[in-house]
């Protein structure tokens, strides 16, 4: 038999998979994958049931509809600032899932290297072996998950960097980066002449006082910022795959060609349908900004009440929980025990770091109350676990 890409030989299968997996095995409240357990607003809805019968149903421009760049490009203008060519600097893909990766095939050449911030969404690993990239990680330290400049600079001044991968607000560790940061993050790159990719798919995620601020909108920025996000937290739509890349003219260009050829383009239908929330106004950001509130305090509540300790999340809706106190030494065992024997399921946190870091693990909350208070209720009984 012919043998099989030697680039893709090392690929894992998806932790947080699995442990849904084993979730599922063991009849487990599933607090690992990350996606919500409840409804997309209804006007969505409802109006994918109209764009059933009227269309669109053919293939779609293929940098995506004009009437959804259109709608985005207006409300990143509204929530960043930007003043944004909807013709010229938007590409609308399958996620920024595909985002990224048509981001990092546009930018990389077999060998280059790309700075990733540890712990790190565990898809960056495969985009940077997919575009020929080598990842050069930097540590946002735990409990805080601040980094050291000077580590940075180190990692991008080396040779061979051609962009940083920011995720902000971060999964895992729901770290929202304050502007100080993006500034240190922004003189780095302007200094070393390389591009940030930037995943805000959290960027709409945030706890009070936190504030998402888009780095492209730093000074000198806006030119080597390639910015990926999507619809899928914020409209809570994860199975629609609808995502864009918004950056430069001359990069919108090279991404529209990679784009073409992975996907052709993002489904016509649901285009159509998702630009009444992209319509949506500032009233529909603050509910959602209070329904995840709502969610993070009844869970993170719950677990102070039990008497864990965690890091409280700025953004996003993980949380990362410290294990140290029940004597395991792999995170993997403890999560295959929680899901066995506590019926919780939640995701090692060692899938998401590049060091020897295996006492965290992460719960996802994006769930409705009474999966929240089932999660909690198993969860007082965690103590079990300890040896
Ligand atoms: C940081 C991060 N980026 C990207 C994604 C995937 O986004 P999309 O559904 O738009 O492909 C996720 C999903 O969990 C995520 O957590």
């Amino acid at each position: 038999m012919p043998v099989l890409s030697n680039r893709t030989a090392d690929f894992t299968d998806s932790v947080i998979r699995r442990m849904t997996r084993i979730s599922n095995e063991y009849h487990a409240v599933n607090l690992s994958q990350g996606f919500p357990d409840f409804e997309p607003p209804e006007e969505i809805t409802n109006r994918l049931s109209e764009v059933a019968k009227e269309g669109p149903h053919q293939y779609a421009l293929t940098w995506g509809a004009k009437n959804f760049r259109d709608a985005l490009a207006k409300k990143q203008e509204h929530f960043s600032g930007m003043k944004i060519d909807p013709e010229k600097e938007i590409v609308v893909t399958c996620g920024s899932t595909e985002a990224m990766m048509a981001a990092m095939m546009s930018v990389c050449n077999p060998g280059d290297k790309v700075v990733v911030f540890s712990p790190f969404y565990e898809n960056y690993g495969a985009d940077a072996i997919l575009s020929g990239a080598e990842p050069v990680y930097v540590p946002l330290n735990p409990p805080e998950f601040g980094f050291d400049a000077d580590v940075l600079e180190d990692a991008v001044k080396k040779k061979g960097v051609k962009a940083l991968i920011l995720c902000n607000p971060s999964n895992p560790c729901g770290k929202v980066f304050t502007r100080e940061e993006l500034s240190v993050i922004a003189k780095f790159a302007i200094r070393y002449d390389i591009f940030v990719i930037t995943d805000e798919v959290y960027e709409h995620i945030l706890y009070k006082p936190y504030e998402h601020v888009y780095i492209a909108t730093l000074p000198e920025m806006r030119e080597r910022t390639i910015i990926c996000s999507s619809l899928s937290k914020t409209y809570s739509i994860t199975g629609w795959r609808l995502g864009y890349v918004i950056a430069a003219p001359d990069i919108i260009d090279r991404v529209k060609k990679v784009h073409d050829f992975l996907t052709v383009g993002a489904a016509a239908p649901l285009m159509e349908a998702a630009v009444v929330g992209l319509q949506f106004d500032d009233a529909y950001y603050h509910r959602l900004q209070e329904k995840y509130t709502h969610m993070k305090e009844l869970f993170v509540g719950g677990l102070k009440e039990i008497g864990l300790s965690f890091t409280e999340p700025q953004g996003a809706y993980y949380v990362l929980v410290d294990i140290r106190e029940f004597g395991y030494d792999d995170d993997e065992a403890f999560c295959i025990d929680l899901a066995k024997k506590v019926g919780v399921g939640a995701v090692p946190g060692s899938s998401f770091f590049r060091e020897s870091v295996n006492h965290l693990i992460r719960f996802h909350f994006a769930k409705q109350d009474a999966t929240l208070k089932e999660a909690l209720e198993r969860l007082e009984g965690i103590y079990r676990l300890k040896k």
